[in-house]
């Protein structure tokens, strides 16, 4: 085993009505509040209601920014963080999907240290504190309601970053699995590939961690139970549930302990083709790992093996690739380009921006050469 630090900060509040305490914990923070949310689904869906009661209740002064969009744009923090300044806002209540909360995770780094969001994200500026992030979550997938990480794009520079920083960790996250019963079926799938694809990401990181590997087994296996029957029946409390639970613990810590740290490089192919092309997350992630599993499979035979054998029973590589792809087709998933209508014409795009961006895992590198068959192997 590696060392590590296991340290988690957030409070989650969990289950049905958890959004009645939000005012109450929100008003410990502070008077003044800034409140980040999306396109419109949290408004139609009443929960948007259902929070400003919350804070309006606890006679906190509200400044709104809303219209943040799936695979977020630093555009949208810059000016987000220049209300909470002009608002003095002292705390940030985000009610959305990891779009959304990731946002205001860097808008709040932004508004504490007044700092510019793109050159925290990239290194530039240095953070030294943060003020208190609220998290609400509506969507089941990436687990950022409960780690330190955020994930913008910027237009400029033709990049999607992640950025980590224990002072993104939120102070409180409420996950009300009937928050989620609207998440539509497309996007329902793509979280439940999305948290797999962390399980997996963690699985090909580096060190040897045999009980994180057991809880990756486990998180799998309770997507591939659930998923199916999630997908089937979207207001089923229990299943809803047990999925939003899968995905905050697929990104938490738990599957990273005693690993150095993961691969990440199949969430770094991904984020090529959502700055490309607005490809949903999870979409980028069903189509890329079976890619990524070919491209490996001479490489770490054994490895992909052992995954192959505790997840699905086979005792191949190929068998495992196989497993992999059916799974997320089961999910009703993406697994080749052509399947979210990206053609061979797209191809040198898509491998410039991958040359460009330098993508690469950090366990098992990617060359020039590589990305090439990654690309013609999602095609
Ligand atoms: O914008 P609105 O109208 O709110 O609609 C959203 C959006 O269109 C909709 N939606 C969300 N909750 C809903 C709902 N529709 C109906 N009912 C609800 N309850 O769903 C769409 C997608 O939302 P988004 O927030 O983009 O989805 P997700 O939670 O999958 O977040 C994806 C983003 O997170 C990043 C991804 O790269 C991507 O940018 N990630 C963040 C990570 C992290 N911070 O740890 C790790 C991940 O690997 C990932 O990279
Ligand atoms: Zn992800």
């Amino acid at each position: 085993m590696e060392n590590f630090i296991a340290h988690n900060p957030t409070k989650v509040h969990f289950g049905r009505g958890v959004v009645n305490d939000l005012g109450k914990a929100a008003s410990r923070y502070g008077n003044r509040v800034l409140f980040m949310y999306g396109k419109g689904s949290a408004v139609k869906n009443g929960y948007y209601d259902q929070v400003k009661k919350q804070l309006t209740g606890a006679g906190m002064q509200v400044a709104e920014y809303s219209g943040i969009k799936p695979n977020p744009v630093i555009d949208d923090v810059e000016k987000a963080a220049d209300l909470g300044r002009r608002e003095r806002s002292e705390l940030v209540v985000a009610l959305g999907g990891g779009s959304v909360i990731d946002s205001a995770k860097i808008t709040a780094l932004c508004i504490a240290n007044d700092m510019k969001g793109w050159d925290i994200m990239t290194g530039t500026a240095e953070p030294v504190k943060t003020i208190p992030l609220i998290a609400v979550l509506t969507l089941a997938a990436t687990g950022t309601e409960m780690n330190g990480s955020a994930v913008v794009q910027n237009p400029e520079t033709r990049e999607k970053l992640g950025y980590w920083n224990p002072l993104n960790f939120p102070a409180h996250s409420f996950l009300d699995p009937e928050y989620t019963y609207t998440v539509p079926e497309d996007y329902t799938a793509y979280g439940i590939a999305d948290l797999i694809a962390h399980c997996l990401e963690n699985f090909f990181g580096k060190g040897d961690a045999p009980l994180s590997d057991r809880f990756i087994y486990s998180i799998i296996q309770e997507a591939l139970e659930v998923g199916p029957l999630v997908l089937k029946h979207p207001r089923n409390y229990e299943y809803r549930a047990r999925i939003m639970w899968a995905a905050t613990n697929a990104l938490n810590g738990l599957t990273q302990q005693g690993k150095a740290y993961g691969d990440w490089g199949v969430h770094a192919i991904g984020h090529t083709l959502s700055f490309l092309y607005d490809t949903p997350h999870g979409a980028t992630l069903s189509i890329a790992y079976p890619a990524w599993l070919k491209l490996h499979a001479g490489r770490i035979p054994e490895r992909i093996t052992t995954l192959g054998n505790n997840l699905f029973g086979v005792n191949t590589p190929a068998r495992t690739i196989e497993e992999v792809r059916k799974m997320f087709s089961r999910l009703r998933c993406p697994l080749h380009l052509s399947d979210i209508g990206i053609d061979n014409s797209h191809k040198t795009q898509i491998v410039n921006l991958m040359h460009a961006n330098r993508v690469t895992g950090r366990n098992y590198e990617l060359s020039n050469a590589d990305h090439l068959k990654l690309v013609n192997y999602m095609m």
